[in-house]
């Protein structure tokens, strides 16, 4: 007896019981973690990290390109990020004769840095605890509708009100599954310019096959600089701008990451789901995953088969290979790890003990029966979630489908359409035309439509499948003969006939270009998901979410009731947030433990100058085998490239300051360890841990390899 008791009491705490190490925490709210931070090591106060009165390390903290976080670390307004997240401006300031990505790009002076049109750094000035105003009128009686229509006007009226007051940009956002609510002024950046990156073969080392593994070797930083008007306020690009004086930057350690050692990330974490009911979890990991696993995983082997063959398919794909890489290796991550974890098992157990916990009282009528309610609106759910899945891994996924689709105003242009409306469509079209045969390569194209649309065929019942598949079905002998048809008759598979098209444009020409098959079947597909799958959704959506909101409200009673002392933290919403860990390896399976750093020997382990993943430039190895890495060396006298330590982190914390106890920056978080991938669902601080780039790695490269090192010399080195 006393032992169940006991197991229970442990399976329920699990849940329920905030653990250090865990947490993505608000920085306004920083106080309350201050004595356990402290108690860990931190030599600093939650003021110096957040302050509103006076200058802190907030000021140097921004929201990178709206996806990535960067860190300003010079008086100039010098900003350190990935190189994963410079990775677009860098490709789009290379040309063939100025290969940035592949040779690196490093600016000798200011002249020479590199304006980049359309970029964002944004920084936040101070937040709000609004949720009074934002649910004024919100009662008992009111109704999940109601609730919705209420919370929007209120968010427009004080938005707008905010604005009117402020030169700041003002964001609401909702906490805790619109439990509570924040206001949030920001200041916005807009002429951020390119200072230097190093060669893929450095920045991106390991490439896909590394990815979201330890132990690591990427060097994943790249260089940028806020500039400001003359006045010292953000503003647009102009020649006139002069680099920004930050109330803040941060100092930089040559001490290294230790194992053991206090560790603090702030950055701006994207999305996490971490409260959700088991059934959820179930319904993501075992029933969606996989079916976005296994296409993709079918559509890279067709990339990397056709990448192997030619190096200049190999670039085409490069980007589009990594950007549905990063999403399918992640979830078999998160499958894997869920499973070996019994995460749903343990999820199942929470849900219990949170229904019982609400039958003990009658105040919470509320909590009663929602388990049970998820189970059933979650079922209702699952086909149209499939049903969006399999459109966007299969039909949207075929490339002359998506753009053949930039053409669809074209093809509803009338006589009455001014010439104006009709010469601006014709240049945005020549534009995407452009951009699209640059890397496009239409026998992988070909045989992954033929692939995908089986997929769809074989795994959709047929409610669920756009007529066009129906077609396929019953109208030709195979996929394969329809996709040969598609692909003959339509003209988006040939620049030459598409600019002749384009020049000849004229209104009556709209009604050939809608009837163009790769134009009709992403129509068909489209307006199939219009009627038919996206109202359901939104309608379950909208569901889910006033009872998730309802759930979210129970474990937070549920959790002040047992840990009166520590708060929940929220979700990652893209808000600025503050985790921290110490540095440390962790044993993954039985057998095998991992260190906690990595150095240059890895680097030259792995090199292999046929596998363009490990690729060793020659300066690189000349550097190693001189050991010329003045003061960059660890005391063991070796290289140090990256580290591992466990900080709660999620996408959009990519590029973050990892800092120590003093607050000097250690390092750039990139990412996480493969067997912590589920971390955005269930997080376990024994195998959740982040990885980053080591600052003295960084450094070196920027002074030893690239000989830039006026940039180090603007920055406050700590040795
Ligand atoms: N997995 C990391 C993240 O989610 C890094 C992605 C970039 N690196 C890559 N090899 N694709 O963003
Ligand atoms: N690599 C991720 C990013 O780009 C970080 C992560 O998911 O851990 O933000």
């Amino acid at each position: 007896m006393k032992k169940t008791l006991l197991t229970l009491f442990i399976v329920a705490s699990l849940f329920t019981n905030v653990r250090a190490n865990e947490g993505m925490w608000i920085p306004m709210l920083l106080q309350n973690n201050e004595k356990e931070m402290q108690e860990m090591g931190m030599n600093i106060t939650a003021e110096d990290i957040y302050s509103i009165n006076n200058s802190s390390m907030k000021d140097a903290v921004v929201l990178f390109d709206g996806g990535c976080t960067g860190e300003i670390v010079s008086e100039k307004g010098l900003l350190l990020t990935n190189h994963h997240c410079g990775f677009d401006w860098i490709q789009y300031h290379s040309t063939v004769e100025r290969d940035y990505l592949t040779n690196g790009f490093w600016a000798m002076s200011q002249e020479e840095e590199l304006p980049c049109p359309g970029i964002s750094a944004v920084m936040l000035k101070s937040m709000v605890d609004v949720t009074e105003k934002i649910l004024e009128g919100v009662t008992r009686e009111t109704t999940n509708d109601e609730r919705a229509e209420i919370v929007k006007n209120n968010m427009k009226k004080l938005k707008e009100a905010a604005e009117a007051e402020s030169d700041y940009q003002v964001v609401i956002r909702s906490f805790y599954n619109g439990n509570k609510y924040y206001m949030i002024y920001n200041e916005v950046f807009k002429d951020v310019r390119l200072v230097g990156a190093p060669p893929s073969n450095i920045g991106k080392f390991g490439g896909d096959t590394d990815n979201w593994v330890w132990p690591r070797h990427t060097g994943d930083f790249s260089v940028f600089r806020i500039y400001v008007s003359p006045d010292g306020k953000a503003a647009d690009y102009s020649e006139d701008n002069v680099p920004y004086k930050p109330n803040y930057h941060f100092p930089i350690s040559l001490k290294g990451a230790n194992e053991g050692d206090f560790t603090f990330v702030f950055g701006y974490p994207a999305r996490t789901n971490e409260y959700l009911p088991a059934i959820a979890v179930h319904q993501e990991a075992n029933v969606i995953y996989p079916v976005s696993v296994n296409l993709r995983g079918k559509i890279l082997d067709i990339y990397n088969k056709h990448q192997e063959k030619d190096p200049k398919v190999r670039i085409q794909y490069a980007s589009k290979h990594a950007h549905l890489g990063n999403g399918w290796k992640k979830w078999m991550g998160v499958i894997e790890g869920i499973n070996n974890f019994k995460g749903i098992q343990k999820k199942k157990d929470f849900d219990k003990n949170f229904t019982e916990w609400a039958y003990k009282s009658r105040q919470r009528g509320a909590y009663l029966n929602l388990i049970s309610d998820f189970g059933n609106v979650y079922a209702e759910y699952e086909p149209y979630r499939l049903a969006t899945t399999y459109l966007s891994e299969t039909a949207l996924q075929i490339e002359i489908l998506t753009f053949a689709a930039e053409f669809s105003a074209l093809a509803q242009v009338t006589k009455e359409t001014p010439q104006e409306e009709i010469d601006k469509l014709i240049a945005d079209a020549k534009e995407a035309t452009k951009v699209f045969f640059k890397d496009y390569y239409q026998p992988i194209d070909e045989e992954v439509a033929a692939m995908v649309l089986q997929e769809y065929i074989d795994n959709q019942p047929k409610d669920f499948r756009p007529e066009l598949l129906n077609t396929i079905v019953e109208k030709y002998p195979s996929v394969q003969s329809y996709v040969d048809e598609l692909f003959t008759k339509t003209m988006f598979t040939s620049e030459e006939n598409v600019n002749d098209f384009l020049d000849e444009f004229k209104a009556s020409k709209a009604k050939k270009l809608a009837k163009d098959p790769a134009l009709m079947a992403y129509n068909n597909v489209m307006d199939f998901y219009m009627e038919n799958v996206r109202p359901k959704s939104i309608e379950l959506n909208n569901q889910i979410a006033d009872m998730q909101r309802v759930f979210m409200r129970g474990q937070m009673e549920y959790h002040a009731e047992q840990n009166p002392d520590k708060m929940m933290y929220p979700d990652a919403n893209f808000t600025l947030r503050v985790t921290y860990g110490r540095i440390g390896g962790f044993s993954p399976k039985d057998a095998v433990t991992y260190k906690h750093f990595t150095t240059l020997d890895g680097i030259m382990q792995k090199e292999n100058p046929n596998i363009y993943d490990y690729v060793v430039t020659d300066r690189l190895r000349e550097l190693y085998e001189s050991k010329d890495y003045g003061r960059y060396a660890d005391k063991d006298g070796s290289m140090h490239v990256a580290f591992i330590a466990g900080n709660h982190t999620t996408g959009g914390n990519s590029g973050s300051p990892i800092l120590n106890a003093d607050g000097h920056l250690l390092g750039l978080n990139f990412d996480r360890t493969w067997e912590g991938t589920m971390s955005d669902l269930i997080y376990d601080p024994s195998i959740c841990k982040n990885i980053s780039v080591d600052i003295r790695y960084v450094l070196f490269i920027i002074d030893k390899y690239a000989g830039a090192g006026h940039l180090v010399n603007e920055m406050t080195i700590v040795e």
